[in-house]
């Protein structure tokens, strides 16, 4: 399966929040090396936890700075944030009913949904709002670090 790597196209011109997006990338990346046997779905279901953490983190530190650059579509961007964690709670829910449920095929479809999603809200999204980000690049970047919790490249 192919990984989702971070590329400059995807860059929605806050460092910050860029660096939260190869982050969560490389979550979703590592989810692949996980087996399918018993240890293989106690790491995944560990990896789903770590992802959900990060990205209400990193969902939190960007409507910060759309908040700050008076983003026009702000409820429509954190509705899109919300569908997101309802569905990694319920998919969670769903590998605690029944750890089983993550072989391989399960994972293989898990992954491919996590990398369209993230495919598709990075490149089209996230980048609609980088004009009004880099509006004013410092306070964007001071928006983005006042939000602390879950980081992977910076803290
Ligand atoms: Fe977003
Ligand atoms: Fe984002």
């Amino acid at each position: 399966m192919a990984s989702i790597e971070w590329t400059h196209k995807m860059s929605v011109g806050v460092p910050e929040l860029d660096n939260d997006h190869k982050g969560l990338l490389a979550v979703i990346n590592q989810l692949e090396a996980h087996g399918a046997d018993e240890a293989g779905q106690v790491a995944v279901r560990r990896s789903l936890n770590w992802l959900l953490r990060y990205a209400q983190t990193h969902f939190a530190r960007e409507q910060a700075v759309l908040t700050q650059c008076k983003y026009p579509q702000l409820s429509e961007h954190i509705d899109e944030h919300r569908d997101f964690v309802n569905w990694m709670k319920e998919t969670i829910a769903a590998f605690d009913e029944s750890p089983a449920r993550a072989t391989a095929e399960t994972r293989d479809d898990l992954i491919t949904y996590l990398e369209n999603w993230w495919r598709h809200h990075i490149l089209v999204e996230d980048r609609k709002y980088k004009s009004c980000a880099q509006e004013n690049p410092t306070q964007s970047s001071r928006a983005a670090r006042e939000v602390r919790g879950y980081d992977i490249w910076w803290g």
